[in-house]
This record gives C-alpha cells, structure tokens and sequence, in this order.
C-alpha cells in the first residue's frame, strides 16, 4: 500500500481537514525561517549598481532567497573572471556569477561548470518572453546556460546640456559636426572629453570609433570573424588615427579612473561631453541628475543606426546539485517582466524582453529598445564587454588598443599589427 494511504486511514476527517488547512501556513513559516541563500560573484559597486543588487535583494526575499553579494570591484569586471575562476580551481565556486559573453559563457559550459536553465526556460516560456536574440545568445549546444538581466547600449555620447547650451551648440551627429563642437568648446575654455584612460575606458571609445569608420559589417570581420584581411584595412587604420587624435580633446594628464569619476565630471559641468555604455544614465540618475534637465544622450556620431550591445548575465555555477532549486528559482524571478522593468530602470538598460513596459522607460531607453527589437542587423556585440569575442582575445586586443593610446611612439601601422597578430594567435584554425 502507498505511504500516503497508509497515513490517511489512520486519522479522523476533522483532524484531517485541519491539517489541509493548516499545511499551507505550516509550510509558507518552515520556507520563511530556511530562505536560502545564494552567493553571487559580480562587479557591480557604482551608486545604481548598488541600487540595483538592492532591489533584486528585496525581490527575491519573496521568493525565500537571500541574495549574497561576493564583490570583486573592477568597472567592466576586470578581476572578476579571474577571482570566478580561481574559486572554481579552489572547490569553492559561488552558486551564481555574473559571467558576461556568449563565447565565454559556451567554453564554460562545455566544461561541465554551469547548470543549466532548460527547466527554468521552459517555466517561464523564454522562447516567448525574451528577445529572439538573446534567446539565441544564452544557449549552448541545445541548452540555456545564462539568465539575461539587460541590455546595455555601449555606444552611446553623453552631453552636459548647459554646456552646450552655453556656446548655442547642438549634439553633433558626425565626426565633422564633432570636431566643430569640440573646437568651440575649448575656445570657450571648456574640456571637451570626460575620459579615463583606464584601458576597458578606451577600448569602449575605440570600438565605438571602429562601428563609425567601418559599419557593422567591418566591425564583425575585425572582432567576431577575426578575418586578417581586415586588419591592414584604412577603416582601422582611420578609426586609430581618430582615436590618437581624439587626445586632443582630453585634458592632460591623462588619469587612469574609474567610470564614475567621468560621470561626475559630466555632471559637474567639469566636461562637455563622454562616450560611455548606458549604465552611465543609470548612474547619474542615482545621483539626482535628469536625462533631458542636466544631460542628454544620443548616439555616438555616425552610429545612430546602430545598437553596440552588452548584455549583463547570471550563470549558475554546478556544484553537488543542492542549490539546483534556489539557482532555478534566481532565474525565473530575474527575469519576470517586474522586476526587468524596475532593475532596468535602475540601472540604465532596457529590458532582455520582446514586450516590455515601454511606460516605465525614459525616451533614450525607449528610442534604444525600439533600434535593438529591429534585429540582428543593427546589434553589433561590444568587444571590449566581452560580447564579440573570448576573454583571452578581448584582454589582449583592448590591452593593445591602450598601449597605442597611452604611447604616442606607436605608429597606427604597429597597432594594426599587433591586433592582427592577435586575432592570428587566437583563431581556433
Ligand atoms: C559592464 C556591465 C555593466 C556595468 C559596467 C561598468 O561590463 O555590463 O552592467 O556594470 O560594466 O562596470
């Protein structure tokens, strides 16, 4: 006989109607009292990130999950793959990590490292909820190995209105329009470029120059295709010079700094101008600073047709299999049209989702999402946010584009080499 029949015999139907009624409660205070917790490896400790993590906190504490942060500081999670991966070494992986780009995500997979959210994908009807193109971009081999959070729009030319405003100059929309506005701009004694010299800082101005100079196309041959041809193309080597010239704009020294000073300096009325992925907006906005009061945004000139993307990811790391329903859990409730909208809004992206609640967007998140839902042929995958490429290539291809920066005694040419020997070195032929 069954178990439960057994059980069922032996009580009365009062006593056993209570129960039923008492089950519930019994069970919703046992949860209570167990809310799992779950560590979670990321990069984020801006003023809106902090906002953000505050947020999917709170969220998931209705769910009985305790959101544990295991921070590694790093604008772009420079070190946090590298902390990920020795905890991993060390038996002693979080059970959730933020582990941006499709390449990296897929090599890990394959090596047994992560879970996946097949189950979750299912439940939650992904196929229809997300973006077609993040659908594709989170699986692997027939399997979801990534829960999408956002999307973040990298090229993207922050302006202090006032500033601008000041000299009677509008937003520039090409390079022609740019170097008008910037040479106004330093005749009138104003620093024209918020920029850091920080490599990932400089990588995002260069890849945002390269997406000018060549299109999408020439972009992907360069940094997903790593075709050699397209290394010793004048686009490049026109995109390099652009970016050699645009020190000039830069008050000197340079200074390696985090990404928010930039922003502060944007703010502060310090710099007229600065290119920078969306998250920027999240952060101002943190701050008390208005898109469309103190600044506006547009495209980076001669991109506006065009959406360089980078998507922020939850991977669950596999470990005896314990956590396997708290991990499915993160990644259902991450991705419910609640609480993309509001972690979104915090944090400066548009949701990883086909219909969203245009509603709660500001007008540069919502003119962003209408671009990134007309297709793959406006999304180009940022380099330097790990979107094109595999880490190994990104680190050494943004490592080169800063030595060319920083070192005025390396010609164009040498630069264009030295990328070129480092798509070579790192194709799998
Ligand atoms: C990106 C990440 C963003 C933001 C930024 C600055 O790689 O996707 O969410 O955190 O770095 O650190």
């Amino acid at each position: 006989m069954h178990r439960s029949d057994t059980a069922r015999g032996g009580v009365s139907v009062a006593a056993s109607r209570l129960a039923r009624l008492a089950l519930p409660v019994l069970l919703a205070a046992s949860a209570a009292a167990q809310a799992q917790t779950l560590q979670v490896l990321h990069w984020w400790n801006s003023t809106s990130e902090n906002k953000a993590i505050s947020l999917l906190g709170e969220r998931l504490r209705d769910d009985n999950l305790e959101w544990k942060s295991v921070l590694i500081p790093g604008g772009s999670g420079v070190g946090a793959s590298i902390v990920l991966k020795s905890r991993v070494l060390a038996g002693q992986a979080p059970q959730v990590a933020q582990l941006n780009g499709p390449v990296t995500q897929g090599e890990w997979a394959d090596l047994g490292l992560l879970h996946d959210l097949d189950a979750v994908a299912e439940a939650g009807k992904w196929e229809r909820l997300l973006q077609p193109s993040l659908m594709a971009m989170v699986q692997r081999r027939g399997h979801v190995i990534a829960a999408p959070l956002g999307i973040h729009r990298i090229n993207t030319l922050f302006y202090n209105r006032k500033l601008l405003a000041r000299f009677n100059l509008a937003p520039p929309q090409n390079w022609a329009q740019f170097e008008r506005v910037a040479t106004r701009l330093q005749q009138g004694g104003v620093a024209v470029l918020a920029q850091s010299s920080e490599p990932w800082q400089i990588a995002t101005l260069f890849e945002t120059l390269v997406l000018a100079e060549g299109g999408a196309q020439f972009y992907g041959d360069l940094f997903v295709r790593k075709d050699a041809r397209s290394f010793a193309d004048p686009r490049l080597a026109q995109a390099l010079q652009r970016l050699r010239a645009m020190k000039k704009w830069i008050a000197a020294p340079l200074q390696e700094r985090p990404w928010t000073d930039s922003a502060r300096q944007l703010a502060e009325g310090g710099a007229a101008m600065m290119v920078m992925g969306d998250f920027g907006k999240g952060e101002l906005n943190a701050w008390g600073y208005a898109l469309d009061g103190v600044f506006g945004c547009v495209a980076v000139p001669g991109t506006a047709e065009l959406f360089l993307y980078d998507v922020d990811t939850l991977v669950m790391l596999a470990g005896d299999g314990a956590d396997r329903r708290a991990q499915d859990k993160l990644a259902l409730a991450v991705t419910s049209p609640a609480i993309q909208a509001d972690y979104n809004q915090i944090k400066g992206s548009i949701p990883a989702l086909r219909n969203p609640d245009l509603a709660k967007m500001d007008s540069w998140s919502r003119a962003s999402w209408k671009l990134y839902a007309r297709g793959s042929a406006v999304q180009v995958p940022s380099l330097t946010h790990r979107m094109a490429t595999d880490e190994l290539t990104r680190d050494a291809m943004v490592g080169a584009v800063h030595r060319f920066f920083v070192t005025d005694t390396v010609s164009v040419a040498e630069a264009q080499r030295q990328l070129a020997l480092i798509a070579a070195a790192t194709s799998r032929k």
